[in-house]
């Protein structure tokens, strides 16, 4: 079947996501190794936004494969309130590599379900009901997690889920709250000062949660100064009010440490993750917890669940993921091959006058483009659109590159198992799509 054939008659019968159906123009995957995968015409392509900034260990890993198939053979369904061998073997080894104290698990399957199931668990601690979540910012797109969510996502689910309040983003690049000289500590500060002043306005004493996706993904990776997560735990901490962080996205290994918040040793009340913790190849959550949490609920009923929570083959693949990252040490290679994408980074931003900034951390990278480096007017608007970026991704489809291009953001998340000579070849080509760009801006 050619890749005509199978997009004609899987649009006759599909509904895809975040589209208008007649706009989609679907690429078919027919098979997947590593960091590429290919159509059904044979077409290769570098995978440089590992899907959905999940496949961290790579497409096709045999290890991960074999051990869902002997899951499957072995037992392949337990009602969630069952105990299984891959159960009690996932929540020991997560217990190891998540922040020490946060070593109570509870299984969702996916990230949307992860972050409405940790603001039912703070609701329910704290007795409080405001959540601060902040503006660019993406947690999921069922109603609650699509309320909690900043960006635009969420304007067709308005009005959403009460009691959300939001808070600015420590966006260097752009926040006015950063001042030409500030150091981190000075940036954070602000930032910080910003968010008590709104917690003051808000009462303390009804906000059961803040949530933050420790290093914001979708929104274009804005990495938080040193200083601000701490400050924030202090600020929780003060307060009564529960930290969750989201690292869907920067969990596993991500950002060059087995989570995000191990960067800047802040340990949260939640984790919530998802995507790396299987690399996507069976869907899988958790909402990490710590005691203080958990001790809640050992006397307390916990009204959630779902029909699929610690599903058998979904915790074999989680367990056999995490085996990979440590076999491989792709922690260890995201932070060497992060390094190699931070330098080629800013050898794109010295050739590309369109580059108003580049930010990455480990393998989770992004491009700015703007149409003028001083005015930093984006190239495309905040809601999307625009004829150069959709130019862009055509031409890196083209040239067999696949990414998320949206806004006026161009990703760079590889697979973590990545090489330099891969990540060299592949960013040339992100090199040549951005001539469109400084073309475009004249
Ligand atoms: C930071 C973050 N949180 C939550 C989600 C939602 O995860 P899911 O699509 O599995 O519901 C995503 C998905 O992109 C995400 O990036």
């Amino acid at each position: 079947m050619t890749n005509t054939q199978l997009i004609a008659r899987a649009r006759a019968h599909n509904f895809f996501s975040w589209s208008a159906q007649d706009a989609v123009n679907p690429l078919v995957m027919a098979r997947a190794e590593g960091c590429y995968f290919w159509d059904a015409d044979g077409k290769r392509y570098f995978d440089l936004n590992s899907q959905s900034m999940c496949m961290n260990i790579g497409h096709g890993d045999p290890r991960v494969i074999a051990a869902i198939q002997a899951q499957a053979a072995e037992l392949a369904y337990a009602g969630p309130g069952m105990v299984t061998r891959v159960r009690a073997e996932l929540g020991e080894a997560l217990a190891k590599v998540t922040p020490a104290g946060l070593d109570h698990f509870f299984f969702g399957v996916s990230g949307a379900d992860a972050n409405e199931n940790a603001v039912k668990m703070a609701r329910a601690v704290t007795g409080r009901h405001k959540v601060l979540a902040r503006y660019r910012s993406y947690h999921g797109a069922t109603y609650g997690a699509i309320s909690l969510t900043g960006d635009p996502r969420r304007w067709a689910s308005e009005p959403a889920i009460p009691g959300v309040v939001r808070y600015p983003d420590p966006y260097k690049y752009r926040s006015a709250l950063y001042r030409e000289g500030d150091s981190d500590a000075d940036f954070a500060q602000r930032c910080l000062d910003q968010l008590e002043e709104i917690l003051m306005f808000e009462g303390p004493h009804t906000v059961a949660a803040i949530l933050m996706e420790t290093v914001t993904g979708t929104n274009g990776v804005i990495i938080p100064p040193d200083g601000y997560l701490q400050g924030v735990r202090e600020l929780c901490d003060r307060h009564g009010i529960l930290l969750i962080c989201d690292e869907v996205m920067t969990g596993f290994g991500r950002t060059g440490a087995w989570f995000g918040v191990d960067h800047w040793g802040v340990k949260p009340d939640m984790i919530t993750m998802a995507k790396g913790l299987t690399s996507a190849y069976l869907p899988l959550s958790a909402v990490a917890v710590n005691d203080r949490v958990f001790d809640h609920f050992r006397t307390n009923v916990f009204y959630g669940g779902l029909t699929y929570s610690a599903h058998p083959l979904c915790l074999a693949a989680a367990l056999a993921t995490i085996r990979v990252i440590e076999e491989d040490d792709l922690v260890g290679n995201a932070r060497r091959m992060g390094r190699v994408l931070a330098e080629l980074h800013d050898e794109l931003k010295a050739e590309h006058p369109a580059i108003g900034d580049v930010r990455s951390i480990g393998l989770l990278g992004c491009i700015e483009l703007v149409k003028d480096r001083v005015s930093k007017e984006p190239l495309a608007p905040y809601t999307g659109g625009g004829d150069v970026m959709p130019k862009i991704a055509a031409y890196l489809r083209q040239h067999g590159v696949y990414t998320y291009v949206w806004r006026n953001l161009l990703h760079t998340n590889p697979p973590l198992c990545v090489t330099e000579a891969e990540l060299r070849e592949v960013m040339a080509i992100v090199n040549d799509a951005l001539a469109i760009a400084d073309a475009a801006i004249g």
